[in-house]
């Protein structure tokens, strides 16, 4: 069959078998390496890519589910705030040190980044049930929670120095004309 996802914002034109999964769509076809598969049993949640905004198991998802739907992967994930500047999740898994091998963190990322995305205030408790549906094998989710944490806290305040801004002066001014 001949499909068209939209991957990251580009479109992608493929010929593949009706029981391909969109996780070896991704990976295997358009080479998006950053979704991983860590399991046959569709327990584990190390897939999760984005849907039209929802996070989805790539691996519960045939490729043809997908056509014609948006597919956001982690290799979208930067240049949310605009330009090439990383996604506040991803600076928050930095800051609060949300990875160690790595495995988990592009789907956590991806999930966190839906979450924010329709509630940009979430407690503890709804950060917790929103990663529910993913494992992390290296022991402990706090800081995964922290890192979301801190990218709500520092999209708050990235839109309350935006609101507070003082709108650009006029040009005469700039230049130092008087009117
Ligand atoms: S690879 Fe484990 S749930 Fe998809
Ligand atoms: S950081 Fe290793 S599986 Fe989560």
């Amino acid at each position: 069959m001949r499909i068209t996802v939209n991957v990251n914002g580009e479109d992608h034109t493929r010929e593949v078998e009706p029981r391909h999964l969109l996780v070896r769509f991704l990976r295997d076809d358009l080479d998006l390496t950053g979704t991983h598969w860590g399991c046959d049993t569709s327990n584990c949640g190390t897939c999760v890519v984005l849907m039209d905004g929802e996070p989805v198991k790539s691996c519960t998802v045939l490729a043809v589910m997908a056509a014609g739907h948006e597919i956001r992967t982690v290799e979208g994930l930067a240049g949310t705030a605009g330009g090439d500047q990383l996604d506040p999740v991803q600076q928050g898994f930095i800051e609060e040190h949300g990875l160690q091998c790595g495995f988990c963190t592009p789907g956590m990322m991806l999930t966190g980044r839906a979450l924010l995305d329709r509630n940009p205030d979430p407690s503890e408790q709804e950060i917790r049930e929103a990663i529910s549906g993913q494992l992390c094998r290296c022991t402990g989710y706090l800081n995964i929670v922290r890192s979301i944490q801190w990218a709500a806290k520092k999209q708050a305040e990235s839109a309350a120095a935006a609101t507070a801004a003082p709108t650009a002066a006029p040009a005469a001014t700039l230049a130092g004309g008087q009117s």
